[in-house]
């Protein structure tokens, strides 16, 4: 199966990167070909809603999110990896989110001639951090994650989540979070 992780964190060997790294042990015990790309890394431009995917399904802007459109159709598993900021992603991880827009239209157009058809053996999976034990804390993520799975054309398969994580190298020393992220992973294959 191919795995696309994506790591929505701009901060290096923090908290959400080592929570994705437990994730994917999981994914790849349980035979899992991941692909790992760093969004904070890429240049990718917000949506400037500016209609040219309404008529052609695919994006005007060319920039570092281009390559990922195809990545995202071949995927099996799309696993957004991103902490809590403000009730919701980070911006890099946002901006990666709106620009799916273009694969929403893509797949409607296909849609209207017949030739699309959701897999829901496909999936998405979001994995995040929070500082804070609030009840609601990722409620806001997890919308926006399952709304971009819709738009990708996948079913949303669950999240794993961890609350009271906040500065950097508090991730790591929480063992009993870090062995279930791994159990999740292998969870994520199923
Ligand atoms: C700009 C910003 C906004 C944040 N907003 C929230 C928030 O709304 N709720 C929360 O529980 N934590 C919030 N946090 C804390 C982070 O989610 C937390 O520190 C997390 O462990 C960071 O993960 P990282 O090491 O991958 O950056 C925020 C942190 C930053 C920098």
């Amino acid at each position: 199966m191919k795995i696309l992780a994506l790591l929505g964190s701009p901060r290096k060997g923090g908290n959400t990167e080592v929570l994705l790294n437990s994730v994917l042990q999981g994914v790849k015990a349980a035979g899992g070909e991941v692909e790992l790309v760093n969004l904070c890394e890429l240049n990718i431009l917000p949506c400037i809603n500016c209609g040219g995917c309404d008529e052609t399904g695919s994006c005007v802007l060319e920039d570092e999110m281009t390559p990922l459109y195809n990545k995202l159709i071949a995927a099996d598993r799309v696993i957004l990896a991103a902490p809590i900021y403000f009730y919701g992603v980070p911006a890099q991880a946002k901006a990666f989110i709106d620009r799916v827009q273009a694969l929403w239209n893509y797949k409607r157009l296909l849609q209207l001639e017949g030739d699309w058809q959701d897999d829901p053996q496909r999936k998405g999976f979001l994995v995040s951090v929070a500082a804070t034990h609030g009840k609601r804390v990722f409620e806001g993520a997890i919308l926006t994650m399952k709304y971009a799975c819709d738009g990708i054309g996948i079913a949303y398969g669950g999240e794993f989540v961890v609350r009271g994580i906040e500065g950097l190298g508090e991730m790591v020393k929480a063992d009993e979070e870090m062995e279930k992220a791994v159990a999740a992973g292998k969870g994520f294959m199923a």
